[in-house]
């Protein structure tokens, strides 16, 4: 038993109070209570996590320090000889990032006929997209609307959500979940063929549309299937360092570094898509992190130095459910979707302290306040964590709807003796998604002619707090609707010379703001080295 006697005794009150908390309803926060919970306990409410931007279209804007630190950051290739007139791809839509979205946007672009490419730092799949677990939304069943999608979407938002977005992403939703079932995805189905659907947080239906508990991996997979059977170039192992302008201003293609050989190479394009994904890896604010290892706001480097606006790029997500015990796969996801079957959030003395489909900001904050002023944690080797009581899901649904419906999640646990079948596990908030993001209009174009982004590098699709299941439907919506219209503006552009004047000028805007940090930017990749 690798518990300890604290972990133990605690057990004891969880499985002591198991049957009654079934059955007890907690009752829904109002407006009022969620404010106050999350000013006091989410990370985005504390200043110390913020620092202030000093240069770029959002100079004097708050964002984490993480974030600023490379925004404020020495571009990688002013110590690189690239000689722009060594063209080495020339295409019509270059793709940055191989993931769900920039898989999404190259298929679409290939369909329409463009000479599209993907460069992605590490391998096609190697992506947020393959780690998310508990599902899709989108409003296809009878009984709901997208109208019903929308609502939900902006209120779990903070209302601040671009309405435009937001009405693309629910009107696109049921034609994705189509698109994708006809590629090949493996959704959970009914005998008859109905999608199994079930809740999320914050969801006023139920419209998750799951693969068990490996969504993310079972779409990834389809995705990477079509890229690679429609022929399309994928170039591995390989770093988009900056976005290349031509005479006019406009995105004309990106600087690649090769990651194993650290060779330089020139991708001229008439059109570039930014699909690099999000920041888990930066670990703002020391969190641990749901997120593959390439996740590092790349992308929103690329983009602000070419001239595009961030938004809300001072607004994270910390899943309320990451693994905080055992230590080995600490900050690991434990999917939403163990609390919309029935698993209910429990603290050191057995009781059930906030309804388990409250929205993530507001569960989030609420498990840090059991953790801190409440004292009602329960010790781990890295800090407090709270019970997620999963033997209930056999207890309401039957024995083995466990096993069927999260056989991923229920494998991770055995592996290391816990058998969550049997005893309920410990969990703590991690770092699991970028909510803001590049700007960008209904086209998917940021204010850099050019240029587009698309996945979890745009800002404003999910306001301030996104809901679960619509982080796989962005990147298939905007993802498609990134690579139609790239290879539909592709057909009208004209590159002029390529020019990397745009970098030499932010750099003169660095030095006029005082700013020598030599710290290399973008990322790339996180830094693990001990610092003894
Ligand atoms: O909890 C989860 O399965 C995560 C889903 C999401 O972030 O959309």
């Amino acid at each position: 038993m690798i518990f300890t006697q604290e972990m133990l005794e605690s057990m004891k009150k969880v499985e002591a109070a198991r049957e009654a908390n079934i059955a007890y309803e907690p009752p829904r926060m109002s407006a009022e209570e969620k404010e106050a919970l999350l000013a006091e306990y989410h990370p985005d409410y504390k200043d110390k996590g913020f620092t202030t931007i000093k240069i770029g279209p959002n100079k004097g804007e708050r964002a984490p320090i993480e974030l600023e630190e490379m925004i404020e950051g020495r571009s990688r290739v002013l110590d690189l000889n690239v000689d722009l007139n060594k063209v080495d791809y020339d295409v019509d839509v270059l793709v940055i990032g191989g993931g769900g979205s920039g898989s999404s946007a190259a298929i679409e672009a290939n369909k329409a006929g463009a000479n599209v490419m993907i460069v992605t730092k590490l391998r096609i799949g190697d992506a947020n997209t393959m780690m998310a677990e508990g599902g899709i939304q989108a409003a296809d069943k009878p009984g709901d609307s997208p109208a019903q999608h929308y609502l939900d979407v902006m209120g779990g938002g903070h209302f601040v959500n671009r309405p435009e977005l937001v009405r693309k992403l629910v009107m696109d939703g049921p034609g994705a979940i189509k698109w994708l079932n006809e590629l090949g995805v493996e959704f959970d189905k009914d005998e008859d063929g109905t999608m199994v659907t079930t809740h999320g947080g914050g969801t006023s239906r139920k419209r998750m549309h799951a693969a068990a508990d490996y969504s993310g991996a079972e779409i990834m997979r389809t995705l990477r299937d079509e890229v690679l059977n429609r022929g399309i170039t994928v170039v591995d192992f390989t770093a988009a360092i900056e976005i290349i302008k031509d005479e006019n201003g406009n995105a004309a293609g990106a600087v690649l570094l090769n990651m194993e050989t650290g060779e330089v190479r020139v991708a001229r394009a008439k059109c570039v898509v930014i699909a690099t994904g999000g920041a888990g890896r930066m670990h703002y604010q020391g969190f641990p992190t749901s997120n593959h290892y390439g996740a590092t706001a790349d992308g929103l480097i690329l983009g602000y130095r070419a001239g595009a606006k961030l938004l809300y790029q001072d607004t994270l997500q910390y899943h309320p459910t990451g693994v905080a015990f055992p230590q080995q796969i600490y900050g690991a996801l434990v999917t939403e979707k163990v609390r919309s079957m029935g698993a209910k959030l429990i603290n050191s003395e057995g009781e059930v302290y906030v309804h388990p489909l409250e929205t993530r900001d507001v569960n989030a904050a609420a498990v840090i306040r059991e953790c801190s002023t409440r004292g009602k944690g329960v010790p781990t080797p890295t800090g407090k964590a709270v019970w997620l009581d999963t033997p209930m899901i056999d207890m309401i649904h039957g024995k083995g709807t466990l096993e069927k419906r999260l056989p991923a999640m229920l494998r991770m646990y055995l592996k290391f003796g816990i058998d969550m079948r049997e005893t309920p596990i410990l969990i703590y908030p991690t770092l699991h998604y970028q909510n803001g993001g590049l700007e960008i209009g209904v086209n998917g174009m940021t204010r850099v002619e050019n240029l587009f982004v698309a996945g979890e590098a745009v800002g404003g699709i999910h306001g301030r707090n996104r809901l679960m299941g619509n982080s796989l439907l962005d990147i298939i919506v905007f993802g498609r609707n990134a690579g139609q219209q790239a290879a539909a503006k592709a057909k009208t552009v004209t590159v002029g010379a390529l020019t990397l004047d745009h970098v030499a000028k932010y750099e003169e805007e660095r030095k006029a703001a005082g700013i020598d940090s030599e710290t290399a930017s973008p990322k790339l990749l996180p830094d693990y080295t001990r610092k003894f």
